[in-house]
């Protein structure tokens, strides 16, 4: 075991009120005792994502430390940066790639998640039936700055609202489906046969009960949910733009600026997050690496699991 290993030596520092803790004394490298992962996973429960400055890992110790708390999970789909030794692995080289691939050029993609798809607050893959558990990214080079990613606190967000509203949101559940919001183009629209022949869509709760904490969430974000299931359309856009307002709050947020180096791990259940949408153009290129540690189907506050609407099945990435 390293120097400076074990649950002793991990601190804790809160950035936010309410969310996001700095680490220190623990090297990602090394393969921390059953005390340190204790003591991490206590600390994420607690503040919803940590963040390791300077870390500097290869893909083979980003995996390791991961598989100390879960099981990370094999995407089919991974952009081309992706290293191919390891498939749970996926690398953002270029966050324009995507665009590129169904014949966008970088201005109309960026315009395009500006104002439809990419709506921006999200958790990583909601309209599975399984969301991941938890997400552990890494960044290997970023811009000098204007990368920043936000996080917002969703248990927080839930304890916010008035005791009233929480009453009635309880009982309620919404449909995150992959897409929604996209406007196709004129024309051929590459994309939008993509987003047809892959459609993924579930019925979660509209607050999900933390599986280890037990806190509520309020399970929104603009993303992925459309609708809320059983109101009128007039009663389920304002309210759910309403939920959308209160769950990035400012007081609910935490922001990061990364380094080289750093590692953010976060509760995907916890949390929704913000990536930058505009990169400054320079000659550091955003390069991160990707690892999520499988979730299981969520729970609404009745006890009831969320269902399938199409192209979910639990476990099959
Ligand atoms: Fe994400």
């Amino acid at each position: 075991m390293g120097q400076g290993t074990g649950a002793a030596a991990v601190g804790v520092r809160p950035v936010a009120a309410r969310i996001g803790a700095e680490i220190t004394g623990v090297d990602l490298a090394q393969e921390p005792d059953a005390a340190t992962v204790a003591a991490l996973r206590a600390a994420l429960l607690r503040w919803k994502v940590l963040f390791f400055r300077g870390q500097h890992l290869d893909h083979a110790a980003h995996l390791a430390f991961a598989r100390r708390f879960g099981e990370p999970v094999a995407v089919r789909a991974r952009g081309s940066y992706s290293p191919g030794e390891h498939p749970e692995i996926e690398t953002t080289a270029d966050r324009l790639e995507l665009g590129g691939r169904y014949g966008m050029d970088r201005d109309e993609w960026l315009e395009r998640r500006r104002h439809t798809l990419l709506r921006g607050w999200h958790c990583d893959h909601g309209a599975r039936i399984d969301p991941p558990a938890a997400t552990l990214l890494r960044a290997e080079s970023v811009p000098a700055y204007g990368a920043d990613t936000c996080w917002a606190n969703l248990a927080a967000a839930y304890e916010g609202l008035s005791a009233p509203l929480r009453g009635f949101v309880d009982g309620l559940r919404a449909e995150h489906r992959l897409g929604v919001g996209y406007q196709p183009r004129a024309g051929e629209d590459a994309y939008l046969r993509h987003l047809l022949e892959h459609q993924t869509a579930s019925r979660h709760p509209l607050v999900r009960v933390h599986p280890e904490s037990g806190e509520r969430l309020l399970f929104v974000n603009g993303y992925y949910v459309e609708r809320i299931l059983d109101l009128t359309r007039a009663e389920s856009g304002p309210l759910l733009e309403l939920l959308l307002a209160q769950a990035v709050r400012p007081e609910y947020t935490v922001r990061f600026r990364w380094e080289p180096g750093d590692v953010a791990f976060w509760d995907n259940r916890a949390t929704i997050h913000l990536a930058p949408s505009e990169l400054p153009a320079g000659d550091r290129p955003r390069i991160m690496h990707r690892v999520m540690l499988a979730g299981e189907v969520p729970v609404g506050v009745d006890g009831k699991p969320s269902e399938p609407v199409t192209g979910t099945e639990a476990g099959r990435w």
